[in-house]
């Protein structure tokens, strides 16, 4: 499918591109709620995601990473309009499950381009991955080399090494990842069982702030390449996983910063051609492809925390510190990413009817207040530390940099729905 279906695709799925502008698309959603086909409403919050953003992520991606093949981490975000508009552009994808395979399958992605990286497979996936002969796969253990020899015994195997991982805000390494002390264990296991290893693979951690952490694990990978080597194995893959943040993010360990160190350490240190060379990029392609568009519900005056207690409680009845309560929240879109503060950047989207997109409001207007999430827990808090100026019951906030880990952890707890998405193009490249 060519990308000009992909919209065409998108309209017949009733959503259609609205506009050219996020600000634009945020507009009219707002004053003219869209409806047709979908039940985005009013009072419901919603998306606003970029085409052109996803279009300019790649052509970044292939000039800075010419080498390797980015595999989509489609966990990040499913969005099938998304993925759709990836496939189109050749990237391949990181599956964690049989549903996301089979997305991916049915969008007609070839099995060439396809790594399922859980390193603890269900078997019931597993029948289903031989059964589609998509053979690339991750391990980290003997019991997923056992598994992977009662169930598919000619699957392509990776396998995960531990990397270090503490320059980054979601640590992978403490779940996921062989110490290098294990791997000949390992090695000499699988050539007991007579299995393919091809690769080697790590993954730096999520929203990696030390671009360095990628030359150290590269490092790491050659010297695992060459024990599987010296078992016999036929080494012909590296994947350098994900980590990269998205272009949303323009301090600390941008994309170009990273891709500066990996490229050149991918090249030193694995020079042959012959090496295959992925990645596995989540947040880099939607982070900032997504706006999430947040409708205030309510206010009300803030309690000093420590003071809830029945006998002392009291408000700040003159301040301007105020609770705000919104239409999502930590069980809808937030909970991965109230896991980055540094990512929750809530700001004024609409007050009294005039529209703040892009617009920064002047520091002394602004007062700290809480964000409060849409269902009865108390858990159910998004901020406890953001500054806002006075807003009421009807305002909006946006954020943005919100696609990637959001409403794809969403829950309908207290009935409430996951938002939806409306897309624009912005064809800004
Ligand atoms: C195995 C694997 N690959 C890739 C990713 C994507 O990571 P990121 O979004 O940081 O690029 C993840 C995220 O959890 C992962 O677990």
């Amino acid at each position: 499918m060519s990308n000009t279906e992909v919209q065409q695709d998108i309209a017949s799925d009733g959503y259609s591109i609205q506009g050219k502008s996020i600000g634009e698309a945020i507009k009219r959603q707002l004053e003219t709620p869209f409806v047709t086909g979908t039940d985005v409403e009013w009072d419901r919050p919603f998306y606003v995601g970029d085409l052109a953003e996803l279009r300019s992520q790649y052509l970044k991606w292939k000039a800075r990473l010419p080498r390797i093949e980015p595999f989509f981490a489609i966990k990040s975000n499913p969005d099938p309009t998304a993925a759709k508009y990836l496939a189109a552009l050749g990237v391949g994808f990181d599956c964690a499950s049989q549903a996301e395979i089979e997305q991916v399958l049915d969008m007609g992605v070839d099995k060439d381009r396809i790594i399922y990286t859980h390193p603890y497979k269900n078997p019931s996936f597993l029948q289903y991955v031989a059964q589609q002969e998509t053979p690339l796969m991750t391990f980290d253990s003997e019991s997923e080399l056992h598994k992977i020899k009662r169930i598919y015994p000619n699957a392509k195997l990776v396998i995960r090494i531990l990397v270090d991982d503490k320059d980054s805000v979601i640590r992978l390494s403490r779940k996921s990842g062989v110490p290098l002390y294990e791997v000949e264990e390992l090695l000499s296991l699988a050539k007991d069982l007579e299995l393919n290893i091809v690769g080697v693979c790590f993954h730096v951690g999520s929203g990696c702030k030390n671009p360095n952490s990628y030359y150290d694990a590269v490092l790491r990978a050659r010297q695992v390449f060459d024990q599987a080597k010296s078992f016999g194995f036929k080494m012909e893959l590296l994947n350098v996983g994900g980590g990269f943040n998205e272009s949303g993010i323009t301090e600390g360990a941008t994309f170009e910063k990273a891709a500066a160190v990996l490229g050149p350490a991918v090249d030193e240190l694995f020079p042959s051609n012959d090496v295959r060379v992925i990645g596995e990029p989540g947040r880099y392609f939607v982070g900032s492809a997504y706006t999430l568009c947040l409708g205030i519900m309510g206010r009300r005056r803030a309690i000093i925390e420590n003071e809830i207690d029945m006998d002392v409680i009291k408000k700040e009845k003159e301040s301007n510190n105020y609770m705000y309560y919104i239409n999502d929240g930590y069980f809808g879109s937030f909970g991965m990413m109230c896991l980055d503060p540094d990512r929750l950047n809530i700001k004024v989207l609409r007050k009294n009817g005039e529209y703040f997109y892009g617009k920064e409001i002047n520091e002394d207007e602004k007062y700290p207040c809480t964000i409060w999430g849409t269902t009865c827990s108390s858990y159910d808090c998004v901020s406890k530390d953001t500054k806002l100026p006075v807003l009421n019951e009807g305002d909006w906030l946006y954020l943005s940099n919100a696609g990637a880990y959001s409403y794809v952890v969403a829950s309908t707890f207290n009935g409430f729905d996951i938002p939806k998405i409306i897309y624009i193009n912005s064809d800004k490249q």
